[in-house]
Formats: C-alpha cells, sequence, structure tokens
C-alpha cells in the first residue's frame, strides 16, 4: 500500500522541518518570554512568527492515520504554522486520491513559508490556504460537510472555531484537538465531553523526545 509519507519527497521536507524546529524553537521562546507577552493574544504569535510550534513526528503520523482510516476528504486545520501537520494531512488526502484540506494562518509570513513546504512535498494542489484570523476566514466558503477538523491554534479560540464549523460536521467526523493540557480549555473540554452536545470524547497523552502533550480526540456522533 502506498504511503506518502514515507516516500523520500515528502519524508525529506519532513526531517528538514522538525529538525529545524527543534533547533530554532527554544531559542525563540527564550526572546519572546523575556517580552513578557500573555499567550494565545495576537501580539503573542506575531512575536512567535519565527516559530514553528509544530505536531511531533508521532503525532504527526497518527493525524495521518486517522484521516486515513476515515477516507477523509474534506479537512480544515485551525492554525497552520509552517505547515507541518498540513503536511502529514494533505498526505493522506493524496493517498486517498483526491480531497481538500483548507487551512488558516494569522501571520502572512508564515502562511507563505507553508506554502513553499507544501509545495516542495509536493502536496500543494490538496491544500487551500487562507490568511488571516480564523473567526472571520473560515465563516464561510466551507464544504458542505467536513470529514475531520484539526484544531492547533490559540487555545482560547478552539470552542468558537469549533461553533463556527459544527454546522458542517457529519456523524463520523472527527475533530481532533492539540495541546489540550494547556491552560484556557475548561469549557472546550466540558463542552466536548458534555454528551448531550453529540460528541464522544477522549483524551489522549502522547510523548516525545521526554514532553508529554495531551490532545482531544472527537467524535461527531450526531
Ligand atoms: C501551534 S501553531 C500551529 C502548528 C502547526 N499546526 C504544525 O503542526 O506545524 C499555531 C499557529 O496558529 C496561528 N494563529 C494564531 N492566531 C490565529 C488566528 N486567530 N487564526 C488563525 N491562526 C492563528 C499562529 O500564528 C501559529 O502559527
Amino acid at each position: 500500500m502506498k504511503t506518502s509519507i514515507l516516500m523520500p519527497v515528502v519524508r525529506q521536507v519532513l526531517n528538514q522541518l522538525h529538525n529545524d524546529a527543534r533547533a530554532n524553537d527554544p531559542r525563540v521562546f527564550e526572546t519572546v518570554s523575556r517580552q513578557g507577552l500573555k499567550q494565545g493574544t495576537q501580539e503573542y504569535y506575531q512575536a512567535m512568527r519565527e516559530a514553528y510550534l509544530p505536531v511531533d513526528p508521532q503525532f504527526g503520523n497518527l493525524l495521518y492515520s486517522m484521516a486515513r482510516a476515515l477516507r477523509a476528504k474534506t479537512i480544515v486545520e485551525f492554525g497552520t504554522s509552517f505547515g507541518i501537520s498540513t503536511i502529514y494531512l494533505a498526505s493522506a488526502l493524496k493517498d486517498e486520491g483526491s480531497g481538500k484540506l483548507i487551512t488558516t494562518e494569522f501571520v502572512p509570513e508564515k502562511a507563505e513559508r507553508a506554502r513553499k513546504n507544501l509545495s516542495d512535498a509536493e502536496l500543494e494542489s490538496f491544500v487551500e490556504f487562507r490568511v488571516g484570523d480564523a473567526l472571520q476566514t473560515l465563516k464561510e466558503s466551507l464544504p458542505q460537510t467536513v470529514d475531520f477538523l484539526f484544531l492547533d491554534g490559540p487555545k482560547n479560540l478552539y470552542l468558537d472555531v469549533l461553533k463556527l464549523i459544527e454546522p458542517r460536521l457529519r456523524a463520523g467526523t472527527l475533530i481532533v484537538s492539540d495541546n489540550t493540557d494547556q491552560p484556557d480549555l475548561a469549557s472546550f473540554l466540558e463542552y466536548l465531553r458534555t454528551p448531550s452536545h453529540g460528541y464522544l470524547s477522549s483524551a489522549l497523552l502522547t510523548e516525545s523526545h521526554g514532553r508529554q502533550t495531551g490532545h482531544e480526540v472527537t467524535l461527531r456522533i450526531g
């Protein structure tokens, strides 16, 4: 069976980006933490414009696997950054033969670099890039139904973005949320974990380079 993420054209781009992120992000974190900006604000993400902030490779593989197993054709991603998670998700579309991933990023320079990375991985044709605040860019021109929603932007916006996309979800859609161990997510997680809201939700913990990260994997059930 063909698997794009193991093929050289994609693997080389992913390896390079993961290595660059490991070498680069600690320095950016250190510089930005000295500025005392509140995490999640627009000023914070502007200051962090050189940070990759990527999913780790293990979780990237899981994103690919979930999208592929679901045979997703329509994917929405909140938080593109330099496009690492986008590459895993777009690979699943490519291996299914078709589909569209709409991804949105607030910082224009990051979206441009993501576009180049997706082009280097020969996946650009599966991706539509939307630049700006997700609450605006995802307001309209969405597919009738969304098969897979990946939330990886500022945590305080997860619930608002979910509510924006909610009318497009179908029974069987997966909503995958990253960094759910971070603050600001209590009301979002409570919303997903209240069965009357139409979701079946599970917490997931992954470990990479000695660091644990929380995620939430949520099935739309009705
Ligand atoms: C954790 S990073 C995304 C990492 C990416 N998914 C990956 O794995 O490579 C979050 C991104 O969300 C972007 N962002 C911040 N506020 C946003 C907003 N209101 N709308 C869309 N993107 C936003 C940030 O600039 C940042 O690049």
